[in-house]
């Protein structure tokens, strides 16, 4: 018999700086009505000063006040990113002394923008090894500091923030409950989007140049079409596997990378553009703090209600993707 997951604390932040479309304007050859038509993102958040475990720690302190917990109360924390402060250690060991906690876990997981989600399963088979767990999972990213301000095709796409989430064993509370996950790869078409620098296939030299394999890089038409098509097809088998349909969904909660693949994929699904969360036009792609800042950006503006049956999607690189479904 297994233990359910439970949601019991929501909280996100992202850096004060804002970049509009028309800021772009004057940093590479681009327009409003280009980003706007082809994204559906109008601004992002862009950090100054500010790292990935600052905006971490900011959006944990909102979950936990959310949660009613301490956060000596916790007994792990996970981090989605693979924009951390540094490689070691990982930013969620550096959150823990942010904390002023220790003697817990603590790690970072990479899956890209489909990291969160996978935190989440990561998160359900802790807590059915332990149900006396309190886990704090975020999703982070100063994506950034790995974009290439002078390729017009990939720096308009991206946006900075953290979002976090307290997940527990329900413990009598039904709300928030995670009816399943599912999480899925094919290292197959993993060209189409990479951030190769400082791997070992591509390590840093004394004295080089950094150079293009530093920043992410995109095959944006592949990625767009991989994007509707895995979606559109997760979601429905985590339907299919609880005997639900897209008429059960209270509401359709899909990774913010672009508003054209969101609507794509909710009118795939037959799931009514009001019943589809979209805020990527306030915050850009955020990769993996796209679903934790949405769930808690809807949730806050009272687009989530309880009783809702939630349907989260997600995909990035890897290539990855996955789904959730939400009971609130
Ligand atoms: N401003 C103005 N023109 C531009 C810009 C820009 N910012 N970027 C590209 N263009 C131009 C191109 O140079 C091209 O011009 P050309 O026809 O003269 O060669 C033209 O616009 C069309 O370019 P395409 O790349 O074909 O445009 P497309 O319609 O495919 O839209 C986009 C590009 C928005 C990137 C789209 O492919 C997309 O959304 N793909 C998915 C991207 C995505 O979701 N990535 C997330 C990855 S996972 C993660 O979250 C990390």
């Amino acid at each position: 018999m297994s233990t359910f997951s439970h949601i019991r604390g929501l909280g996100f932040h992202v850096p004060e700086r804002l970049y509009t479309n028309t800021d772009l304007e004057k940093i590479v050859d681009t327009n409003d009505e280009w980003i706007t038509t082809r994204t559906g993102i109008k601004q992002r958040h862009v950090v100054e000063d500010e790292t990935c475990l600052d905006l971490t720690y900011e959006a944990s302190l909102k979950a936990l006040k959310d949660a009613g917990m301490e956060a000596d109360e916790l007994t792990h924390i996970i981090i989605a990113t693979f924009t951390g402060d540094m490689p070691v250690p990982s930013t969620a060991c550096m959150l823990m002394e942010r904390l002023g906690i220790k003697n817990k876990a603590a790690m970072d997981i990479a899956a890209a923008c489909s990291g969160f989600v996978y935190g989440i399963e990561v998160a359900r088979a802790l807590i059915n090894l332990d149900p006396t767990a309190k886990i704090l999972l975020c999703g982070a990213e100063v994506l950034t500091s790995r974009v290439n301000w002078e390729d017009r095709s990939t720096c308009v796409l991206f946006g900075d923030g953290a979002g976090a989430t307290i997940l527990t064993a329900g413990d009598g509370i039904e709300t928030g409950k995670i009816v399943d996950t599912l999480i899925r790869a094919d290292g197959g078409p993993s060209s189409n989007l990479t951030v190769k620098g400082g791997g070992s296939a591509h390590p840093y030299k004394i004295n080089q140049k950094v150079g293009e394999e530093y920043f992410v890089q995109m095959q944006g038409r592949e990625i767009y079409r991989f994007a509707v098509r895995s979606m559109t097809a997760i979601c429905n088998e985590i339907l299919e596997k609880h005997n639900l349909t897209a008429d059960d969904v209270n509401v359709l909660l899909p990774h913010q990378a672009n508003l054209r693949i969101i609507e794509a994929v909710g009118k795939k699904l037959g799931v009514d553009r009001e019943r589809v969360f979209v805020n990527v036009d306030k915050y850009g792609n955020t990769s993996a703090a796209s679903i934790p800042i949405a769930l808690a950006d809807a949730r806050e503006s009272g687009f989530i209600n309880e009783g809702d049956l939630v349907l989260l999607t997600t995909f990035g690189g890897g290539l990855t993707w996955g789904a959730a479904l939400v009971q609130f």
